[in-house]
């Protein structure tokens, strides 16, 4: 995969060069590059912002400092691609970075990201390449242009968030984890459950000793005291998660420790029992 990021502070991106996100880029499964947005500044200030139209606080990133750099960058992320290339900003006034959208975005041949400081960047860049898109006759084609938010706070500028998303798309691209079995079985794929807590050796640390079924050896037994604890630790941190279970796709004891768990199973999706808090 190959990823463009253009930042006012590149230097946020040398944590992507650690672990495994690091050996990926050794081994040329991911090609990242960062671009300075300042190395498309005409002044002796390398200036990127100014007041907002109509007043306010703060400072939003000027349009045309962007399309200067995003005309020159993103060429070079679509040539990796036959698809309409994607361009995505964060920002916290938008739609939830989820799995399902890092597991889409993992299936990416390239994908550009525009990090966003200040009151963020002026609106008409992504309406810019949403509608019109790169100017280059030979590369011209309008973009696949995104935002998303990764949870609802406000950081300083979308570079953490855009290391956040790069870190959940990448590590799903085939081959790029050791064990792909990892993958499998962890919250937010297939089924959105909380994984069952995870324990390993001493058996007994502190005094305090594993669920003796994890050491019984009878799998069959690990399974279900596993999806048992999904299901009581979801109901209890996320009962939203609980509700958008399928009743149908459940088996006879993911029903009965979800009744014991004051959920009524007889709809289409669990509701809470009115005889539990
Ligand atoms: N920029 C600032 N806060 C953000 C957030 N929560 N998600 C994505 N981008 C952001």
């Amino acid at each position: 995969m190959h990823i463009d990021v253009v930042s006012v502070f590149p230097e946020y991106f040398h944590i992507l060069e650690l672990s495994l996100l690091g050996k990926a880029q050794q081994s040329g499964l991911l090609q990242l590059r960062v671009h300075n947005l300042r190395d498309w500044t005409h002044d002796v200030h390398h200036s990127v912002d100014d007041t907002p139209v109509g007043g306010g606080a703060g400072m939003v990133m000027k349009p045309e400092t962007w399309a200067e750099c995003l005309d020159e960058v993103l060429p070079q992320t679509a040539a990796t691609s036959h698809a309409k290339p994607i361009l995505i900003f964060p920002n916290p006034s938008a739609p939830l970075f989820t799995q399902e959208v890092a597991q889409e975005l993992s299936q990416a041949p390239s994908i550009a990201f525009g990090c966003g400081r200040y009151e963020g960047i002026d609106a008409r860049v992504a309406d810019y390449y949403r509608t019109i898109g790169m100017p280059d006759v030979n590369t011209r084609c309008t973009l696949d242009v995104r935002e998303y938010s990764i949870g609802d706070y406000v950081l300083n500028g979308g570079e953490v968030a855009v290391c956040v998303m790069i870190e959940a798309i990448t590590r799903l691209i085939p081959g790029f984890m050791g064990n792909p079995e990892s993958i499998v079985k962890e919250s937010y794929t297939g089924e959105p459950l909380l994984e069952y807590p995870q324990y390993t050796r001493p058996t007994t640390w502190r005094g305090i000793s594993v669920p003796p079924i994890l050491t019984s050896g009878d799998h069959a037994k690990v399974d279900r005291f596993r999806r048992d604890k999904s299901l009581e630790k979801t109901s209890v941190l996320r009962p939203d998660l609980i509700q958008c279970l399928d009743c149908h796709a459940l088996d006879k004891a993911d029903r009965k420790t979800l009744i014991a768990l004051g959920w009524n199973v007889s709809g289409a999706h669990p509701v809470r029992s009115h005889n539990t808090h």
